[in-house]
């Protein structure tokens, strides 16, 4: 029997003035759980888009069980028993769960007739082996994106693929989705399944995985056993040199309530929110996914409509009712689904950047400084480290991690007073995370104030001087960074 499931040698592709894979080897053992980790814009996804038969121009040679294979098209792919569960969701928003986890194969008999039926019930067989609990019949524009998420693994499931890609499976799912997650990739370990796994969170690679490839630029650095690696190792590799600290430290001061929220109701969604937010301070906000957090972020920039309640900005009895109105009180929010909300991705890196904040980039209002504009855009690549070969390449064709580093600094760049950050550095590599916890940090030690959603644990409590625990649309706890413990945090918001 060959020893490996998969060979891909001397990989080169090559966008318009990128070389994103530069002759990479890549070999994953049949059966094993092979981590794929590099900085954002290193290739992971395009490697394994070209597996995937997405791309179908490049160099090199692929071999599956040491055959040689052309994969021209996804259904080459398919044929040849890989599957790939998108980074960026491939679903259609506008059909049902089972239509999309189904689409291009559904069963229909002689005269053509689908069985809706058979549909459905595969659909929801599907979804309970896997624990998941989503109606087949549900729309996918109506789910959320943990929700989406689950769509996607189950889709990539459903075709008994051999090899199976995942890429950022975990990014925008909770704590006990995840766990579901780990213990079917270990019972499709079991059946002999192999299984490419890509995620920035360390963390994860240690737990699941047996092998490590790391990319740099399009290059492989190094291929090792996990087990015999450490995160430190891995990082540099990852961004060729070390990084000492995971949380930058900050020197600020505190200042007067800024934002004050008293007896916030939303029905059925958030029940009697009471808290207040200081200038130049962080507050963090945990709890699990559904428990409110991110309905409060949309409340308070006004994207959705309060039953009742006040909300006082600077002192001020404020009604937000719009986004607009949001605006004029200078909150502004990066929400979770950036790719939705956050991005016209068919505009260059430039327009993207300062289209919320146009007024700093013109003379009296009228005319662009298309010199400044320039500036400020190429002042924010460099400090996140934005990959992209020009401030004219269209969003689209960026990395998703590039991609979420735009809407940031597009917010970032909007200059608000209050700033609440839903999810910020999902998907978003280590080395890059701390240049947007300096970015935050520089805004606070302005007087500027930052609300910060976010479902890692360790990122709350490293940046936060406050958290706020939600449950069930109820603020169950708030604690001062002196007395911030995981335990205490888990237990809040656990109830
Ligand atoms: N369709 C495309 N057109 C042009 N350039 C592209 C295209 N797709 C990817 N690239 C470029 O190729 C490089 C590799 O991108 P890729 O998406 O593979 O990175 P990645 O390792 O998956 O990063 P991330 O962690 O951010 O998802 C990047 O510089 C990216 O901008
Ligand atoms: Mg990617």
């Amino acid at each position: 029997m060959h020893e490996f499931a998969l060979e891909m040698m001397d990989i080169t592709k090559v966008f318009p003035g990128v070389k994103a894979l530069d002759k990479v080897n890549f070999n994953v053992k049949k059966g094993e759980v092979h981590a794929l980790v590099g900085e954002n814009g290193a290739g992971k996804s395009t490697l394994m888009k070209i597996l995937d038969g997405v791309y179908s121009s490049y160099d090199g040679e692929i071999r599956i069980n040491g055959e040689k294979v052309l994969l021209r098209d996804t259904n080459d792919a398919k044929k040849n028993g890989i599957s790939l569960i998108f980074q960026e969701f491939n679903l259609i928003p506008s059909l049902s769960v089972a239509e999309n986890i189904y689409l291009g194969r559904l069963e229909s008999n002689k005269l053509g007739v689908l069985n809706w039926k058979r549909i459905k019930e595969s659909a929801a067989d599907l979804f309970q082996a896997l624990g998941f609990n989503i109606s087949a019949d549900a729309i996918v524009e109506n789910l959320s994106i943990a929700e989406k998420q689950m769509v996607e693994i189950a889709k990539a499931l459903s075709i008994n693929a051999r090899i199976i890609i995942m890429d950022e499976p975990t990014a925008a799912l909770t704590q006990s989705e995840i766990l579901k997650l780990f213990k079917i990739i270990r019972e499709l370990k079991c059946k002999g399944v192999t299984i490419i796994y890509i995620s920035h969170r360390l963390e994860e690679i240690f737990e699941i995985t047996d092998t490590t490839t790391v990319l740099r630029d399009g290059q492989i650095i190094d291929t090792v056993k996990t087990c015999n690696t450490s995160k430190a190792e891995i990082i540099e590799k990852m961004v060729g040199r070390s990084i000492d600290r995971e949380f930058p430290v900050c020197q600020k001061e505190i200042g007067e309530t800024i934002l004050e929220v008293k007896d916030l109701i939303r029905k059925d969604v958030l029940k009697e929110i009471n808290f207040n937010l200081r200038a130049g301070e962080i507050l963090g906000i945990s709890g699990l996914v559904g428990s409110g957090r991110t309905e409060l972020a949309r409340t308070i920039f006004g994207a959705d409509a309060v039953d009742s309640g006040e909300l006082k900005i600077k002192n001020k009895v404020v009604r937000i009712y719009s986004t607009l109105q949001g605006k004029k009180n200078s909150v502004a929010l990066v929400p979770e689904d950036r790719k939705d909300q956050g991005l016209v991705v068919n505009f260059s890196v430039l327009l993207n950047m300062t289209i919320c904040n146009l007024k700093k980039v013109t003379f009296k209002n009228l005319i662009l400084n298309k010199r400044k504009e320039k500036l400020v855009c190429g002042e924010y690549i460099k400090k996140l480290g934005v990959k992209t070969p020009s401030m004219q390449q269209k969003c689209i064709n960026l990395s998703g991690g590039n991609q979420q580093k735009i809407v940031l600094a597009k917010w970032l760049f909007a200059d608000a007073d209050i700033l609440i950050l839903d999810e910020p550095t999902r998907g978003i590599d280590v080395g890059a995370k701390f240049e947007i916890y300096l970015l935050m940090h520089e805004m606070v030690k302005t007087g500027k104030s930052i609300i910060m959603i976010s479902s890692e644990l360790p990122e709350v409590i490293g940046m936060s001087d406050r958290i706020l625990v939600m449950s069930e649309g109820k603020v169950k706890g708030c604690f001062e960074k002196k007395d911030i413990n995981p335990e205490l945090i888990m237990k809040a918001a656990i109830g």
